[in-house]
């Protein structure tokens, strides 16, 4: 290491003093200032350099570099000692014990309908179809009448419904088949979309009816859109979400927004030859779903002579309790937290 004349030797030696005698962060910073910036003795050095006679420049740099150095190496150290020193004060408090357990953070999950949402986004952005949202709190003539549900049809007294007004034209929406309509008006075909979301319906709940409850709408128009691809968008969903190919079979359904209207029934994923889940029929009630009633599409501005669609209203709370066992529809907005803490999972 290079030498230090002697009055360098002294300078040095009074900043390492000085630093061993500070007592504050504050302090160190102070000496570390005065040394090394402009007017300190490092920097004088430095800036003394093209006034020397040239054999002596190269000494006279390795002098500053060293001091510079040495007195950077001393602050850290100190003010590593000073740190240390107040964590040791603060654990001789009357009271600390250091062989307590320190507080355990909890950590969260996604509600096992969440996680499910999540899923079905994925797999049906992957297909192309958007992803909407739409009002809780409706007008009637979403949730209704643009349905093809005029105000005396008896389909009305399939949903109790929430009404919000006087008047009745506000409803709590009672499916998310409103979204189908909103989704037309603003869009041109090809449509592809999907509208998870709340859906109310006044109910006496029992384990598997309770006033509010989870859907999921898929919606696709387009030219020719026919039956089978309804039958081949459902495989997928099914396969998606259990894993493996399962039949499906179609019953006549009636809502009065489809025409034809279905049942899709799935093949019971969890057995071969009857269990409690299929009620030993190997058949499981997966889904409503058909062909959009051309007044539904006329009712969103879409031409019906020129494009056709299908639409599928998909449980979603009856989808995660088939998926996960869950036998009490009144658990999954129960906010139990023993309940929420059997899907912990990251999601
Ligand atoms: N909206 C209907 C319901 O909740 C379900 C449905 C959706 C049926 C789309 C057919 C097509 O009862």
């Amino acid at each position: 290491m290079t030498d230090l004349s002697p009055e360098h030797a002294s300078t040095l030696a009074r900043l390492l003093a000085q630093v061993a005698a500070a007592s504050a962060a504050e302090d160190l910073r102070a000496i570390g200032r005065e040394a090394l910036e402009k007017g300190g003795v490092v920097a004088d050095l430095l800036a003394s350099i093209p006034t020397l006679p040239p054999a002596e420049r190269k000494g006279a740099g390795q002098a500053a570099n060293r001091i510079k150095a040495e007195l950077e190496a001393a602050i850290d150290a100190r003010k590593r000692e000073l740190e240390d020193g107040a964590l040791l004060a603060s654990r001789k408090v009357e009271g600390f014990d250091a062989t307590l357990r320190a507080p355990r953070v909890e950590r969260g999950a996604l509600h096992p309908i969440t996680q499910v949402v999540r899923e079905l986004e994925d797999l049906f952005t992957s297909m192309g179809f958007e992803v909407l949202d739409g009002p809780e709190i409706e007008l009637d003539w979403y949730n209704f009448e643009a349905l093809n549900i005029p105000r005396d049809h008896p389909a009305r007294d399939m949903q109790d419904t929430f009404r919000c007004d006087p008047a009745g034209e506000l409803v709590l929406r009672t499916h998310t088949s409103p979204v189908q309509v909103r989704a037309m008006e603003k869009r041109r075909p090809p449509i592809r979309a999907i509208a998870p979301g709340k859906v109310f319906r006044q109910e006496t709940t029992d384990a598997s009816h309770e006033h509010t409850f989870h859907q999921m709408e898929g919606l696709v128009v387009d030219e020719d859109v026919s039956v089978g691809h309804l039958i081949h968008t459902m495989k997928t969903l099914l396969r998606g979400v259990f894993g493996k190919d399962i039949e499906v079979r179609l019953r006549p359904g009636y809502f009065p927004f489809v025409e034809p209207g279905f049942e899709l029934d799935a093949r019971c994923p969890f057995c071969k030859s009857g269990c409690s889940v299929c009620k030993q029929s190997t058949w499981i009630e997966l889904l409503p779903c058909g062909m959009v009633h051309e007044n539904v599409l006329r009712a969103g501005g879409i031409d019906p002579a020129k494009y056709s669609g299908f639409a599928f209203g998909l449980g979603l709370s009856r989808l995660v309790m088939l998926r996960y066992g869950i036998d009490d529809v009144r658990h999954l907005l129960s906010g139990d937290a023993r309940f929420l803490r059997q899907f912990h999972r990251i999601g």
